[in-house]
């Protein structure tokens, strides 16, 4: 900014006379000044994806509603990035498909070409390998714990001796699954302990687990409203409760949601939804500020439409299934993207991050400093989509 004003005014003032010393000023100072500011940011950047990396590398991070869209995606993710998985979801095959992806992707990564590094005491030797098509000196970043698959893998190809296993240079923890119905808080106290059982700690919970609604109030059955409370709501916060004291005790813990863009605006025909979500950001700003003592970071991140199953699982006001792919979530973000997004939130320890386009952020802005006119336009839109439904 500042260049461009001064290179405006080095302009006029060649029309009055000789613009040497501004020349001078933008050589000498505006310039290698706007490339040093270029070169701190960059540098606090590195530095800040350096410790985001760390942060998350050997974590134990659960996932609920790993089976599909957004969930998954995050799996991977966090996968790659060396976290210690549990997965979550009610539907078993499902979380046993994503098993067997990530270890495509453990393998993949070991496939191409290899080489072997011994620690300098000679006590531990590891197998450096690109994954395909990445190039040579990547070499060094993809640092893989030989264990037993590998090393037999690694045998067979004559590359590697035998070798033993170092706790730090694993690069993939095997993920583990629990089973668990969220609307079931008996459930999901049990699961709770089966997690702790199986890992020991949490350190990151991502409460990414939930259902889509879509009707209208008049005629939903409060039973549906109480099922979505329950799998959105109630569900996430029994199971946040039941972790938190492992992780204060730990004094380490990171609870993560999963909201929308509805839970900060609520639109007609989705009662149930919008309710849950804001119930879920209501919670997680109070949550945030009592966990301050016991240094445990909140983050809600916000999502607007992303192409997942959501709108094909939403269930309709008698609970029974909605079945038709919105052309909204149909044309929304990849959940690959928003998958990357709750990675970076959860590695910079953000507080809050909405992740939707200009309109729905506006929209966000004029329900919080103009309301009368969000309200007009939501009725304006009941009426259309009224209009739209009864055609
Ligand atoms: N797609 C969007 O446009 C959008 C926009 C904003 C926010 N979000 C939020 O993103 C999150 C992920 O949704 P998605 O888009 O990835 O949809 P999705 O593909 O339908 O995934 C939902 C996940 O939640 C799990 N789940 C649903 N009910 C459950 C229950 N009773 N108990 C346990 N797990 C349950 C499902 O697993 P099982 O079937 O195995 O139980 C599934 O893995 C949700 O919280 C959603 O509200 C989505
Ligand atoms: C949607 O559901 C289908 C069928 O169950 C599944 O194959 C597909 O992977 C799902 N899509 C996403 C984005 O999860």
């Amino acid at each position: 900014m500042d260049y461009v004003f001064f290179f405006f005014l080095s302009i006029r003032k060649g029309f009055l006379g000789p613009p040497r010393k501004l020349m001078d000023l933008t050589s000498w100072v505006i310039i290698p000044f706007l490339f040093g500011s270029i070169g701190i940011y960059g540098l606090v950047r590195l530095l800040r994806r350096l410790r985001s990396s760390a942060y998350i590398q050997d974590a134990v991070v659960v996932i609920t509603g790993a089976t599909s869209g957004l969930g998954k995606e995050c799996a991977k993710v966090f996968y790659k990035a060396g976290a210690q998985l549990v997965l979550c979801g009610r539907n078993e095959e499902g979380l046993k498909d994503l098993i067997n992806e990530l270890c495509r992707i453990r393998k993949g990564s070991v496939q191409g070409s290899y080489s072997l590094a011994r620690d300098s005491d000679e006590s531990h030797t590891a197998i450096l390998g690109t994954a395909p098509g990445t190039e040579e000196r990547s070499v060094r970043l993809h640092v893989f714990l030989c264990d037993r698959t590998l090393q037999s893998e690694c045998r067979q190809q004559r590359r590697v001796l035998p070798c033993d296993t170092h706790p730090s240079l694993a690069q993939f923890h095997k993920p583990h699954i629990v089973i668990f119905d969220l609307s079931d808080v008996e459930a999901v106290a049990n699961a709770a302990k089966e997690i702790l059982q199986l890992v020991g700690k949490v350190d990151i919970l991502i409460n990414n687990a939930g259902i889509s609604y879509r009707g209208t109030i008049l005629n939903t059955k409060v039973s549906v409203d109480r099922m979505i409370m329950d799998t959105n709501y109630f569900g996430p916060v029994a199971l946040t409760k039941a972790l938190l004291p492992s992780m204060i005790k730990n004094k380490r813990g990171h609870i993560v949601a999963i909201s929308s863009v509805q839970g900060k605006i609520s639109i007609p025909f989705r009662s149930a939804y919008s309710a849950s979500k804001h119930a879920t950001q209501a919670f997680c700003d109070c949550l945030r500020a009592e966990m301050v003592p016991h240094d445990i970071a909140v983050t809600v991140v916000s999502p607007g439409y992303i192409q997942t199953n959501l709108s094909l699982n939403a269930v309709t006001d008698d609970g029974s299934r909605y079945g038709v792919m919105d052309k909204n979530t149909a044309e929304g973000r990849t959940p690959e993207e928003v998958a990357r997004i709750v990675f970076r939130a959860v590695g910079e320890r953000s507080k809050d991050v909405l992740v939707a386009g200009l309109v729905p952020t506006l929209a966000v802005y004029l329900r919080a400093l103009a309301p009368k006119i969000f309200f007009s336009i939501m009725a304006a839109r009941a009426k259309k989509e009224r209009k739209f439904k009864d055609a």
